[in-house]
């Protein structure tokens, strides 16, 4: 019988790994949560990773992961600013809405994936530069509504939405500073 380990061996392994699968997926929790508490916003961290299936085994997973949920909520604010624009009916807020959009397409369309790309050959610093733009840009769209006056009820929701992406970035940027810093 020469191939009776071959037989037996993938039982063995396979109940080996189902050993190990709750272990593996502990650490990994464990260190979405090390790595969250070092970011400005563990809430919203943790909102962000969480939901992630299957969950980031590591640091650069995780980085990356964040860095697409800044790109899927900045895609998605772009979107909204859109039909905001669509359904303006004062031109002030129209120019500043359009401004938004202005700096906000080619963050989305280029400067994120870029950034993303540029994670997998490990250039972070670039990463975390393009991240910081990306924030200063929605800093900008936020100024323009606030002095347009367009800060009424109904941009009250771009309001929050840039919030939130200035947020996300500063989560973003601080998880590629804790993989630099070798976490
Ligand atoms: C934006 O980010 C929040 C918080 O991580 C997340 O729950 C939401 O699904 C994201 N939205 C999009 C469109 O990516």
């Amino acid at each position: 019988m020469k191939n009776s380990s071959a037989v037996t061996s993938p039982p063995s392994l396979s109940l080996f790994l189902l050993f190990l699968l709750p272990f593996l997926a502990q650490s990994s929790d464990d260190l979405i949560d090390t790595i969250c508490k070092a970011t400005p916003f563990f809430d919203l961290c943790e909102a962000s990773l969480r939901p992630l299936s299957p969950s980031p085994p590591d640091t650069k997973s995780i980085a990356s992961a964040m860095a697409n949920v800044v790109l899927g909520n900045m895609t998605d604010t772009l979107g909204y600013i859109q039909s905001l624009i669509r359904h303006s009916q004062d031109p002030a807020a129209e120019r500043a809405l359009a401004q938004c959009a202005e700096v906000y397409r080619p963050v989305v369309r280029f400067n994120i994936p870029q950034a993303i790309e540029a994670m997998g050959r490990g250039e972070f610093g670039f990463a975390m530069y393009v991240l910081g733009d990306a924030q200063k840009q929605s800093d900008s769209c936020q100024k323009w509504i606030n002095s347009a006056g367009a800060d009424d009820e109904s941009s009250v929701p771009l309001t929050a939405r840039n919030k939130l992406v200035k947020n996300l970035c500063d989560v973003a940027i601080s998880v590629i500073k804790s993989l630099m810093n070798g976490r």
